[in-house]
């Protein structure tokens, strides 16, 4: 079944035809790169256990309709699921969804461009986890968020506001820097991948100006420890920083992920576990 723009209700698995391809799939990866979802699973639970407490914040009734944007591989659509609501998971890329499907069959997911939705206000809320800094056009979602959501509904969201990943950013520059890698590449590669992290003021703005009155708004540090100890950084760049090592000769990259953790490792490794610096934007708001 294909959706139309404009459909007023939920679709179950329904395909909508995607006409670009952004992946969400890092801050410096190429924008095609697909996601590997079982990766995704295995070495970054991290990404969705921290968002519990979106859920709690959430605090989803049985019969709610809840638009779960951006799920990835659907674990907190399941979570949300099990308080009794009626969840739609999406996401941009088949890869998390094909994965979301088996993981919770009972569950309706679907493959869809954040910035272009076809809901008219059919949801309670639109929750969203460490998703909405991956999607370039965040006016164009908010408008879409704002469409989907009922007058009183709610926008639950948590994901990176301004300053997030500072750290392992600056080093990943020097340690290029110091490999060699002319400047300008480096910048032309963060511009192509860079990711959306606001400040409060600007993304309380937006959503004002779509009609979505800002409840709250925090910006707040959570280091996040990443897993396998002493591989947890390499493990982020391997999956998050793929393009900053792509622009490096194959065999200078083992360099550069050493000088990256060398750099890094006073300030965010601790006790045996690596923390990324995360910075998160938590908002809540209501459509007018
Ligand atoms: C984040 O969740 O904040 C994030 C993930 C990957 C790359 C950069 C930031």
């Amino acid at each position: 079944m294909l959706a139309a723009a404009g459909t007023s209700d939920p679709p179950g698995n329904v395909f909508l035809s995607v006409q670009r391809v952004y992946s969400p799939a890092g801050i410096f990866m190429t924008g095609n790169k697909r996601w590997d979802a079982s990766l995704y699973d295995s070495k970054h639970s991290f990404v969705w256990k921290s968002g519990s407490e979106v859920i709690d914040l959430l605090s989803p009734q049985t019969g709610e309709r809840i638009l779960d944007l951006g799920c990835g591989t659907g674990h907190l659509s399941h979570q949300i699921a099990l308080s009794g609501a009626e969840v739609t998971g999406l996401d941009l890329s088949q890869t998390m969804i094909d994965q979301a499907r088996k993981s919770y069959p009972g569950l309706r997911f679907v493959v869809a461009d954040g910035g272009r939705l076809p809901f008219a206000e059919v949801f309670d809320a639109v929750f969203s986890n460490a998703a909405l800094h991956w999607m370039k056009e965040p006016e164009q979602v908010v408008t879409c968020i704002a469409s989907a959501l009922k007058r009183g509904g709610r926008f639950v969201a948590e994901f990176g506001g301004k300053g997030n990943v500072e750290a392992i950013h600056s080093a990943l520059q020097s340690a290029s820097k110091a490999l060699g890698a002319p400047a300008q590449d480096f910048s032309a590669t963060a511009e192509r991948n860079r990711l959306y992290f606001p400040s409060i003021g600007e993304y309380a703005g937006l959503l004002e100006q779509h009609g979505l009155a800002v409840r709250s708004a925090v910006l707040f540090d959570r280091p996040t420890a990443l897993e396998e100890g002493e591989n947890g950084v390499r493990n982020w760049m391997e999956m998050f920083a793929g393009d900053f090592l792509a622009a490096i000769p194959q065999e200078k990259r083992p360099d550069l992920i050493r000088s990256v953790e060398d750099r890094l490792r006073p300030a965010l490794f601790r006790d045996g576990t690596w923390f990324a610096d995360y910075r998160r934007l938590r908002i809540v708001a209501i459509r007018e």
